[in-house]
């Protein structure tokens, strides 16, 4: 296998990353630095990169969380706060999150020990649509939709187009369906509250074409081989 896919399927960075590693010195085959980027992995083959051992798993596991409020979506947390991983409590491999969920948005989350598939849904380049189920404050007019739908400036950033529809409005509230292309930090909450309406309650309901449907709050399962094969084809 190719260097620089077997340091994605690590986990470790992203195809392209591992490539200016390689250039830049910053791994070693058995102990020596290679910096040739097409060096081609043998099965006995020891890989370190900044000194860290890559492992490819023996088997990959693919996961759907329906991520509950109060969790980070990271291995550990520095403050001490619940993360993802403390409720996978049967997950017999280490897998880790992709991509991430704010602390108090709910919603779908995979994780997966798939470092290659991982980086490939986290790239930009193949940004898979999320789609977002929000509450927000006040009235969503047309004029809202519509900036919504064009993009808003975030601050120091615009966003692409995106696909909103109001699914139910009330008098001092809305609900509304997101689908965005991007994934910057607090995107959907930052949108929301460019138009003047900031976000109540958020959660993630899909991930392309996969739903999360009845997942429950803090439940967990295993992703089924058409819904893998879809992620893979993307
Ligand atoms: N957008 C947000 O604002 N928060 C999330 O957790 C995900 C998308």
């Amino acid at each position: 296998m190719r260097l620089n896919k077997y340091i994605a399927q690590a986990g470790i960075a992203s195809r392209r990353k591992a490539d200016e590693l390689t250039k830049n010195g910053n791994v070693k085959v058995n102990g020596v630095v290679v910096t040739e980027m097409g060096y081609e992995v043998q099965p006995d083959d020891r890989v370190e990169v900044n000194g860290r051992v890559a492992v490819l798993a023996d088997k990959f596991v693919y996961y759907m969380m329906n991520k509950p409020k109060g969790f980070i979506t990271s291995m550990k947390d520095e403050q001490g706060r619940p993360t993802v991983m403390d409720l996978m409590t049967d997950v017999p491999v280490r897998v880790f999150p992709v991509g991430r969920l704010d602390y108090n948005t709910t919603g779908m989350l995979l994780l997966t020990n798939d470092g290659d598939l991982a980086n490939k849904l986290a790239h930009p380049e193949h940004e898979v649509g999320k789609t977002y189920r929000a509450t927000v404050a006040g009235v969503v007019s047309k004029k809202r939709l519509a900036m919504l739908r064009r993009g808003v400036d975030i601050g120091g950033f615009i966003t692409s187009p995106a696909e909103v529809t109001v699914v139910k409005q009330t008098e001092k509230s809305a609900i509304i369906e997101l689908t965005i292309h991007e994934g910057k930090n607090r995107q959907v909450r930052r949108m929301c509250k460019a138009v003047g309406c900031p976000v109540k309650e958020l959660q993630r309901i899909a991930i392309g074409d996969l739903y999360l449907a009845r997942l429950k709050e803090g439940h967990y399962r295993k992703l089924r081989k058409e819904e893998i094969d879809y992620l893979k084809n993307l």
